[in-house]
């Protein structure tokens, strides 16, 4: 008999269902809101592979409610923190993941919301419609340039890279980074250095977060280190909300300790609509859009997919988290 395959989303791109489709029974989630966990406990009994997205809590119970069959969870997302890993690993139960397909789209996004940030444009966009648009200025709805600046970036795997490359082009005085692994190779080819949490803290005028959500960078930038940071500085995350004591970072915005902020990524998501940090004229905010480029979500959705079949078939998968 055909193996059956749970998908927590009716809306991933057809592509991606239907490489599935054609070897396997598959059933999906009707609405294009998560999975209720009741349903979802109820639908992945006896069901061979998971196909899930950053929403879904994959834990311990889930895993028990799936049963024997259980031999994969796919996530449509390069972050796996939603998922319980080693409960995972000690059922045998393979993980897979779409990192790099969506490098490319998420670094251009990040560009996009610091230079929404920096140069103010939603905020101007406004007085647009406003009124508050009374005539050129001199001095009115002026910004921070990237061009000879110091641009701290918070990890530097495969997406801070492509941050990194397409910050060069803006003139930057200097690109830093802090990581735990040196990269010296990486890091030649976009003129970075490395630096220390501290010493990126105190002297950058742009700080990106581009690193994953691990018990070690779960709100790493708290009071104390928005604190250190310069008050020109302006905030970049499309990483994860959870990196940032969210609470702490609204009071830098609020008592101008730090300039802006732009965030693609929030916790809670969505973000309540009588959360503090929108009363703030000094922040962006995006609703986690930073892979949401048409082409790489199709080929997020086969990349979920195809890593499903070949661990069904106990073969390499295309990135499986190990
Ligand atoms: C998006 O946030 C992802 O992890 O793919
Ligand atoms: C701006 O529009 C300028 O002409 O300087």
């Amino acid at each position: 008999s055909l193996q059956s395959v749970y998908v927590t989303r009716p809306d991933v791109d057809v592509s991606g269902l239907d490489l599935l489709r054609k070897s396997c029974n598959v059933t999906t989630w009707s609405q294009s809101l998560p999975v209720p966990r009741d349903e979802l406990l109820r639908q992945v009994q006896g069901k061979d592979a998971l196909y899930c997205v950053l929403t879904d809590k994959i834990d311990a119970a889930v895993l028990d409610a799936a049963g024997e069959k259980l031999k994969c969870v796919s996530t449509m997302s390069v972050g796996f923190e939603h998922i319980d890993v080693q409960e995972c690993k000690k059922r045998g139960i393979r993980v897979g993941y779409t990192p790099d397909v969506l490098t490319d789209a998420t670094a251009e996004l990040t560009l996009a919301l610091l230079l929404a940030t920096n140069r103010r444009l939603f905020e101007a966009n406004k007085q647009v419609y406003n009124g508050g648009w009374k005539s050129w200025a001199p001095m009115w709805m002026c910004g921070q340039g990237l061009k000879n600046s110091r641009v701290g970036l918070y990890g530097f795997g495969r997406i801070g890279q492509e941050i990194a490359s397409r910050i060069l082009p803006f003139k930057p005085a200097q690109i830093t980074y802090t990581t735990r692994t040196a990269r010296p190779e990486e890091a030649a080819k976009v003129n970075a250095r490395r630096v220390d949490f501290d010493e990126m803290l105190c002297l950058s005028d742009f700080i990106v977060i581009c690193c994953a959500l691990t018990p070690e960078t779960k709100e790493i930038f708290n009071a104390a280190a928005f604190e250190k940071m310069k008050a020109n500085c302006i905030f970049i995350n499309t990483s994860r909300g959870g990196v940032v004591d969210q609470n702490a970072l609204y009071d830098a915005l609020h008592s101008k300790r730090i300039l802006a902020a732009g965030l693609d990524v929030t916790t809670p998501e969505p973000l309540p609509l009588d959360s503090p940090l929108l009363k703030l004229d000094n922040i962006v905010v995006l609703p986690h859009i930073g892979s949401a480029d048409i082409e790489t979500r199709k080929e997020m959705s086969r990349i979920t997919a195809r890593n499903i079949l070949a661990a069904l078939k106990g073969c390499e998968m295309e990135a499986e988290v190990i």
